[in-house]
């Protein structure tokens, strides 16, 4: 059982709410496994549903009492008009979003007014479940119909806890990448604390298009996005095991187990069960039985393929065409392979409750789980389960499609690929051959599973990790806001006491560019730190891994220190305003580079758009222009190449903001940072930056009566204690110089 955080209630959101009103005015189920799951949760004590209703809101004659009757089953329904039908639903979330999720780009379409009302309505549900949601409440939201919708509500409410789930596959980031809404779509499920899929595949290629899209380098189990961790993982889903349990106890269960039973006789059942979508492989099975038939004809009248088809998306013009197609080919195999009294494919245009279902389940020999592609398919999991001899199920073997993230659990079943008519027609063969042992062992194997994951077990998983998912204290990182060091630095300003500030420039002063060299110091910069190099109580350094003559060019004619790659050289400002440019430390050897550059050389042989850098105290091979995903794959390559080539040389090695450096070990920003503070010896000092190499100076201890506020810039994990944004950092440093 689960509850809200505390006191406050749980709010559940998807576009599809697991009941509707019927009709003739009353409560009922709906199909999909988004609901079959969530049914089957066991979410109780306080808790409420938001999602549509599936009507459209001009078609509800009378709104008062249709929201009451769902209010008494603690669900808030958000309307919908029948624009917004067409655009939201039809249009954007089953005409573009479904098809790209399971890789049908050509089935695609794509409209910027149906994106537009896509976000009107996230907006709409952002609305809804702001005004619902109790203060610091948890929210867990669900499926592609509401991706934007995570970043919305975050903004509204900064105070809710977000879970995101995606139901269906998440596509390979090539195919992912052609939505020309993409990073839209990836800001908005950033917005959560939690994201959960259903296999490690459709994580992996959620991180890669992280990668591509957004240009993020993440962690293995999430990122850092504007202040905030973002976790994420794997939790398949599982079937209403609770809910079969009670469905195979009832009257009409076995009441239905009966009537088929005797209907059937010796013959054999092949059963399918699934929506009529073009991702369940529909078409291709039908060929499949049609090829099984043809060449064995001594089963034709043995065998009855019953094909449970639950109309769905009816409207959407691709299900409208497939529900014609499937009609024909139904009707084509029947004339061509039916006898006098005996049809092999029987097809059912219609959804059956569960009680119901469980018969068919329990009773067929085959279930032909055949989809092209599907995100889990619970159909699976639920035949197994219902093979139950105390409820007088028939031994059964289930044929599963491998692209259906189910067959990663279940691998006992017989898996095929619905693409080969042939292996499939074979393997129809074979199962109807299996003998009752074999059917039983299979079963239990799968059943073993099933047992522990079921739809119970999986939000309990996932609600467990969003309860822990977004405290920074599970992650040894930053999670103070800059609020704290600007009231600390005004207060010893005030006093007149003396601050420091060590700054960082790329990444931190600057955002990064693709060329380097474009990467200048905008005027609003150069005012800002040439006021606090003016000022008397004021220190301040920029300290860079850039080489001197770029830092001497854009900051030369400033009243600051400045300290080149990454603590190398250093130049000091007198009194008097002027500087030379010195060594800092005389003892740096740099004969070790003989060693590195062969190796950084042959990256950039083996990876197009990257590049060598060298520097007096360093060597830096730079990834930037490279394609993302390679270019993180080598460097990571480099990295540990590099870490045992230089295991008894005076050097560092660091992967940074796309590069691998390697750096003289005498010779860091924090060495740098630690000999300017000694020297100034501020009330207060400042240190920001983004990088690894910022790292030395968020770890330096400073002398006593000093003290030390580190600030790190972006994502990634740090030792700073605080963290912002470029314009974080800049807000800041200008109300500062407002306040001298
Ligand atoms: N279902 C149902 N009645 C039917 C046919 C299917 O209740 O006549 C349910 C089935 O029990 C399953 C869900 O619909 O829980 C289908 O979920 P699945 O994950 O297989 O596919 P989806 O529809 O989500 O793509
Ligand atoms: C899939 C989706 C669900 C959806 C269900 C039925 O399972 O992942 O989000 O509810 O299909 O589709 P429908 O369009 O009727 O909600």
């Amino acid at each position: 059982m689960f509850h809200g955080r505390g006191m406050s209630k749980l709010i559940l959101v998807s576009n599809r709410l697991p009941i509707k009103i019927n009709d003739s005015g009353e409560v009922e189920r709906t199909t999909g496994g988004l609901a079959s799951a969530l049914e089957g949760a066991g979410i109780k004590g306080d808790f409420s549903w938001i999602g549509w209703g599936g009507i459209c809101e001009e078609e509800i004659d009378d709104i008062e009492s249709y929201e009451k009757k769902l209010a008494e089953v603690g669900v808030s329904p958000v309307q919908l008009s029948s624009d917004e039908i067409d655009g939201y639903y039809e249009g954007y979330s089953n005409s573009t979003l479904w098809p790209m999720l399971h890789y049908m780009v050509d089935r695609a379409k794509f409209s910027p007014d149906w994106f537009t009302c896509y976000r009107q309505v996230n907006e709409k549900f952002a609305k809804t479940v702001a005004l619902h949601a109790d203060e610091g409440g948890t929210v867990w939201i669900h499926d592609y119909h509401l991706f934007m919708l995570p970043a919305l509500l975050k903004e509204m409410r900064p105070d809710l806890k977000i879970g995101f789930f995606l139901h269906t596959p998440f596509p390979s980031s090539e195919i992912f990448r052609a939505l020309p809404d993409r990073h839209e779509i990836l800001e908005g499920m950033l917005g959560c604390d939690l994201i959960g899929f259903h296999t490690y595949n459709y994580l992996r290629h959620f991180r890669s298009s992280l990668l591509r899209v957004l240009g993020i380098e993440d962690g293995a189990d999430g990122i850092y996005h504007g202040n905030r961790f973002v976790d994420y993982g794997v939790y398949p889903i599982g079937h209403n095991r609770v809910g079969f349990q009670k469905a195979m106890e009832t009257d009409t269960y076995k009441e239905a187990l009966k009537e088929h039973a005797e209907r059937l006789g010796d013959g054999k059942l092949l059963l399918s069960v699934e929506r009529l979508d073009y991702t369940k492989g529909v078409p291709q099975k039908l060929e499949a039985i049609r090829r099984f038939l043809e060449s064995n004809p001594d089963q034709r009248s043995k065998v009855n393929f019953v094909i449970i088809a639950v109309p769905s998306r009816v409207g959407v013009e691709e299900y409208d065409e497939l529900t014609e197609i499937v009609q024909r080919e139904v009707g084509a195999i029947n004339g061509d392979y039916g006898e006098v009294g005996h049809s092999p494919v029987q097809f059912l245009h219609r959804g059956f409750p569960v009680e119901e279902l469980s018969a068919f389940y329990a009773l067929a020999d085959v279930c032909m789980v055949t989809p092209t592609v599907d995100g889990m398919n619970l159909v699976a999991k639920e035949y197994i389960d219902c093979k139950r001899k105390k409820f007088g199920a028939r031994a059964g073997v289930l044929m599963l499609s491998e692209f259906a993230g189910a067959a990663q659990e279940m691998s006992h079943a017989l898996l095929v690929n619905p693409h080969d008519t042939h292996g499939v027609a074979k393997t129809i063969e074979e199962a109807l051959a299996m003998t009752d042992d074999d059917m039983w062992n299979r079963v239990r194997a799968m059943q073993a599973r099933l047992s522990r994951n079921d739809a119970g077990a999986w939000a309990k998983l996932f609600l467990g990790d969003l309860e822990k998912s977004g405290n920074n204290e599970n992650h040894p990182n930053a999670h103070e806001t800059l609020a704290q060091v600007g009231d600390d630095v005004s207060a010893r300003i005030k006093k007149g006491e003396k601050i420091a500030l060590l700054l960082d420039y790329d990444g931190t002063l600057r955002a990064f560019v693709d060329r380097p060299e474009d990467a200048v110091p905008e005027q609003e910069v150069l005012e800002l730190l040439g006021k606090f190099g003016d000022h008397p109580n004021v220190h301040i350094a920029v300290i860079s891994g850039r080489p001197k003559d770029f830092l001497e060019k854009h900051f030369g004619h400033l009243n600051i220190d400045l300290v080149a790659e990454h603590g190398y050289y250093w130049k000091r400002i007198t009194e008097s305003g002027e500087g030379e440019w010195d060594v800092l430390d005389k003892r740096a050897d740099t004969s070790w580079k003989d060693a590195v550059i062969p190796h950084l050389e042959w990256a950039v042989t083996l990876t197009p758009g990257s590049e060598i850098e060298e520097k007096r105290s360093s060597v830096v091979w730079h990834y930037r222009r490279a394609d993302p995903e390679f270019g993180l794959w080598r460097a990571k390559g480099l990295l540990s190449e590099l870490t045992s080539t230089t295991a008894s040389l005076p050097v560092s090695v660091h992967h940074g903001q796309k590069i691998v450096e390697v750096a003289s070990q005498l010779v860091n920003k924090g060495i740098a940072a630690d000999q300017l503070i000694q020297e100034w010896r501020p009330a207060i000092a400042v240190a920001a930056g983004d990088d690894q190499t910022d790292e030395n100076m968020f770890s330096l201890t400073p002398p006593e009566n000093v003290h030390l506020h580190t600030v790190k810039i972006g994502e990634g994990s740090t030792r700073a204690e605080h963290r912002t944004t470029i314009s974080g950092l800049r807000k800041f440093l200008k109300s500062l110089a407002n306040q001298l």
